[in-house]
């Protein structure tokens, strides 16, 4: 685990971290995360981008999940942030970046869609991460399966309600989702993992404490061979 002082430095080193993966292998697969966390570590990419001319043309993405019921041109879908946060500013082709359609009439349908399609295209080679607080990776809630490949899911009240500052009001927040299961993210050959805030400071003491289990989606974690955790002084500050 690397302990950094801030979700600054949290940003900076984590941006540092996927720079040089990119410089190594220019035809990386990244796996991306939406929500607050990587929002700094993407804009750090994108001044590198700026300043260094750190190149995306040839890297392929996969974002982890998608609200059902949002198109990508809704404001609130995560194909519309992942545009806005990143994509927009960068030399990526945008044909490489893919996110689970939200508005595909059939949304089992488009599960096994994507699941197939990170397949055929050889797999993540580094997937971003973040954390619920409740423990969820993706969008996988306490009690999914650890075998599950993409799928829908239902959200959890406290996931909504964390991601309701995102919406005009909680009721907003779509209730399902399509999230890459836990067996699709233990796949990708690399984990980073960032952590920031004290609101995840009770999930970094039972990721680091608790017995892997289904009632802590993340914990399974500690099976995956290749994971590094940046986390800032925050998150780790209940840690016994
Ligand atoms: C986002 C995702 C979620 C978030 C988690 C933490 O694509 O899959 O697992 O990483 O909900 O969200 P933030 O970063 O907003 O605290």
């Amino acid at each position: 685990m690397i302990e950094v002082q801030n979700y600054d430095e949290m940003s900076q080193k984590a941006a540092g971290y996927i720079i040089d993966k990119v410089c190594q292998y220019p035809n990386i697969k990244l796996g991306l995360a939406t929500g607050g966390t990587p929002i700094g570590t993407y804009k750090n990419l994108i001044a590198d981008h700026q300043k260094n001319r750190t190149s995306y043309r040839k890297v392929t993405t996969f974002n982890l999940d998608e609200y059902i019921g949002l198109s990508g041109n809704d404001k609130n879908s995560y194909r519309y942030f992942m545009n806005e946060q990143l994509f927009n500013h960068i030399d990526i082709d945008k044909n490489n970046t893919y996110v689970p359609l939200g508005d595909s009439k059939d949304a089992e349908k488009e599960c096994l869609r994507y699941e197939e399609l990170i397949e055929k295209k050889g797999g993540i080679d580094l997937q971003i991460l973040g954390i619920g607080s409740n423990g969820h990776i993706g969008f996988n809630e306490p009690g999914t399966s650890f075998y599950a490949a993409t799928q829908v899911i239902q959200l959890a009240p406290s996931t909504r309600e964390a991601n309701a500052r995102f919406f005009k009001h909680v009721e907003d927040v779509p209730t399902k989702a399509i999230t890459m299961g836990i067996s699709t993210i233990m796949k990708s050959k690399e984990i980073l993992l960032l952590v920031s805030g004290e609101s995840k400071k009770d999930a970094m003491n039972k990721l680091f404490n608790e017995e892997i289990s289904e009632n802590f989606p993340a914990s399974i974690l500690k099976n995956h061979p290749c994971v590094t955790i940046i986390a800032d002084k925050a998150a780790v500050s209940g840690l016994k």
